[in-house]
């Protein structure tokens, strides 16, 4: 029997149907309302709309629960899997068997190739070019040279897309910041697994192989596969947006780059950086920052601090935070920055302002003390992002293929400019009034609610 939910609208009962996940969240189905009442419902950043029913990656922001198709992510900071053996169980469902985590890594490294004519595109981006413009860009492009994965209808055309994307981008990550160095490209190495082939198509030089400290290359893994999904955030909804047009998986990735960039969400952990360096260059004290974060008059937002779904700690910044002290140590290293950190969310957490709104550090407070210890540059933070978050990407566009329900996503709206009016000749249009500004149609915020 269908638990209903009743809504009383203009003296009539409507029922709308219930139903509730693994983890008992429960949904009120709206897919009818507008047919039933004739209203819609209104949330425009969609925080109280469920999008999709997904199996990939449940989140419990009350409670800073994460896990990736059930497993919590405590448990990859404990056994220490690597980046690939996760992505496998995002993108496939489980986790793989040893042959299958074998023949997955052997596709990694037979597609970490690219074309030989997209090697030019490079040369015709600026030298200053933001290394995540070059990323999106050169993800649509791979659409240009592998037509044939628009096909990915059958399981084994899709395992091969996966890990072809997976391979080629981390490629078109470390080329793009070598061309920005003018250095040469360093083609990836058959003996190498994904992060420590990464850091060497980064770093080797022509005469010089890098060749990753272990301890490096784990913390590498660690960072991107804390990233590897994360539900139905900006990017990934931006990757299902454009996929449900039918849109191929290259394209719709690219999209998600071009989300993920902002400030308010990938960006963040470039924009803690930049933070901590100016609270270490004593332009702003760690008080005077806070105090700006406070300021309701001003945009800024504390970088790497509230989470849209968290209003408790973030999960993967409580074990980032562990692994900033675990690396910093085995290198016999300090960072500033890190003792910084830890001093703003100590302040911030005995502060009744980010308490009482339940604002916590999120994934990129902690995720740029690790990368600038491996070495990455600080504008290359957010594509490490990219590349981490590639297999939740790749998973939940799939899993929008595989629901024979899904259709093309199309938003309603609530129209709330002019009324009707007729076109006036172009003589009789007369100068508008100081009052009446460039379209004097009633402001958003000026909405009337109706009682
Ligand atoms: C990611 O969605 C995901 O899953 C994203 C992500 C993923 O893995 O994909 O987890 C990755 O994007 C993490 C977030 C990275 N962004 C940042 O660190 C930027 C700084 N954070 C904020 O801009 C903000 O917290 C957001 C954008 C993340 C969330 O914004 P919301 O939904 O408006 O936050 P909220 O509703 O909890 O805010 C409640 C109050 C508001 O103030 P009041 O109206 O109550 O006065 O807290 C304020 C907000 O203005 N607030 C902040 C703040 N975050 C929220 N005030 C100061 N500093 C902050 N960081």
């Amino acid at each position: 029997m269908t638990e209903m939910a009743t809504l009383i609208l203009d003296g009539k009962r409507y029922e709308l149907p219930l139903f509730t996940g693994t983890e008992g969240e429960r949904a009120i189905d709206i897919t009818n309302l507008r047919d039933q009442t004739g209203c819609v419902a209104y949330d425009p950043s969609y925080s109280n709309v469920g999008s999709c029913r997904s199996a990939i990656t449940f989140i419990d922001g009350e409670h800073g629960v994460l896990r990736f198709r059930g497993i919590p992510i405590e448990q990859f900071e404990r056994e220490t899997p690597n980046f690939v053996e996760v992505a496998y169980l995002i993108i496939f469902g489980r986790l793989p068997t040893p042959a299958e985590l074998q023949d997955f890594s052997r596709r990694m490294t037979e597609y970490a190739h690219i074309h030989e004519a997209m090697k030019y595109h490079f040369e015709a981006f600026p030298i200053t070019a933001p290394p995540m413009a070059i990323l999106s860009a050169m993800i649509n492009s791979l659409s240009c040279f592998y037509p044939e994965l628009f096909q990915l209808e059958d399981k084994e055309q899709f395992e091969s897309a996966a890990a072809r994307l997976l391979s080629k981008v981390r490629t078109i990550a470390a080329y793009a910041y070598r061309s920005s160095l003018g250095l040469p490209f360093i083609a990836s190495h058959s003996n190498l697994r994904y992060c420590a082939n990464f850091l060497h198509m980064m770093f080797s030089m022509p005469y010089e192989l890098y060749r990753a400290d272990p301890v490096i290359e784990d913390a590498l893994n660690l960072v991107l596969l804390l990233h590897a999904d994360h539900g139905q955030n900006c990017s990934t909804a931006t990757v299902r947006l454009v996929g449900s047009s039918r849109a191929n998986l290259f394209a719709s990735c690219a999209a998600g780059v071009c989300a993920l960039w902002g400030p308010l969400h990938g960006g963040a952990n470039k924009a803690v950086i930049e933070m901590l360096q100016k609270i270490h260059d004593k332009e702003h004290s760690a008080d005077e920052v806070l105090g700006m974060a406070k300021d309701r008059d001003t945009t800024f937002r504390l970088p790497g601090f509230g989470h849209r779904v968290y209003k408790h700690y973030d999960p993967r910044a409580a074990i980032l935070k562990r692994a900033c002290d675990r690396l910093l140590d085995k290198l016999g290293r300090q960072d500033p920055l890190l003792q910084i950190a830890q001093e703003l969310e100590g302040k911030a957490l005995n502060d009744p302002f980010f308490v009482d709104r339940g604002l916590y550090p999120n994934v990129d407070f902690y995720s740029g003390i690790i990368l600038r210890a491996i070495g990455i540059p600080l504008n290359m933070f957010t594509v490490m992002f990219a590349l981490g978050r590639l297999p939740g990407w790749i998973a939940q566009w799939r899993e929008l293929h595989d629901d024979p329900s899904s259709t093309i996503c199309r938003p309603r709206q609530i129209y709330v400019g002019q009324s009707r009016r007729d076109y006036l000749p172009l003589e009789e249009r007369i100068d508008p009034s100081p009052d009446d500004g460039p379209d004097s149609s009633p402001q958003l915020s000026g909405i009337k609610r109706s009682e």
